[in-house]
């Protein structure tokens, strides 16, 4: 059972999902931790349904993102976490927790990347006048949304209408972060 992390920013949502499909027998993992940069974010209160304990801590409150991260480094190794799953962290992830967690950080983003990185990938997409986007989860490196792609799939863009589009997609990322987490922690993964 692999023993995992979620970072998140702000609803929680995927976190929420991939619970679910924890608690359903889907997914043979353990969210030991729940960390945001957020304090206050929804996140905390649907963690708190679960009993799922709650790092948030304030990139604010510290000198430097290295002293930032290697708080948060300090206590996933407290709670022997073996992989880190960011669903909704809206940071980038810089050398303290990349190193400490090499080839063990995975992130979803809603759009088929190289397409739309960054924030309000769905808006972008809207406004470019795609027909098709999608949701992409990937490896994590030093970049926006970048790194080696471990699974995606298409998601049509409704009417133009960003309410529709958006529930289509979070409804596929639910369900394509919890499949890929499942290869992942199975070992079947490969990238090339
Ligand atoms: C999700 O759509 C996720 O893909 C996106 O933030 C949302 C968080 O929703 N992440 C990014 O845009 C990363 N660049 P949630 O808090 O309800 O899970």
């Amino acid at each position: 059972t692999a023993n995992i992390a979620v970072f998140a920013s702000g609803s929680g949502s995927n976190f929420q999902a991939i619970q679910e499909a924890i608690v359903r027998g889907e997914l043979d993992a353990n969210i030991a931790l729940v960390v945001t940069d957020k304090p206050g974010a929804y996140v905390e209160t649907r963690a708190a349904n679960f009993d799922i304990p709650v790092f948030a801590v304030s990139p604010k409150s510290f000198a430097s993102k290295a002293a930032y991260e290697q708080a948060i480094v300090d206590e996933l190794r407290a709670n022997n976490i073996e992989w880190v799953v960011l669903a909704g962290y809206m940071r980038l992830v810089s050398d303290t927790l990349l190193t400490a967690y090499a080839s063990k950080i995975v992130n979803i983003h809603p759009s088929l990347l190289p397409s739309f990185p960054g924030k309000d990938a769905i808006g972008q997409a809207l406004a470019h006048g795609v027909k098709v986007t999608g949701v992409t989860v990937h490896f994590v490196d030093e970049g926006m949304d970048t790194g080696p792609i471990i699974a995606q799939i298409a998601v049509d863009v409704i009417d133009g209408n960003r309410e529709l589009t958006e529930a289509a997609i979070h409804k596929a990322e639910h369900k394509l972060y919890t499949q890929a987490l499942q290869q992942l922690f199975a070992g079947k993964v490969r990238v090339n």
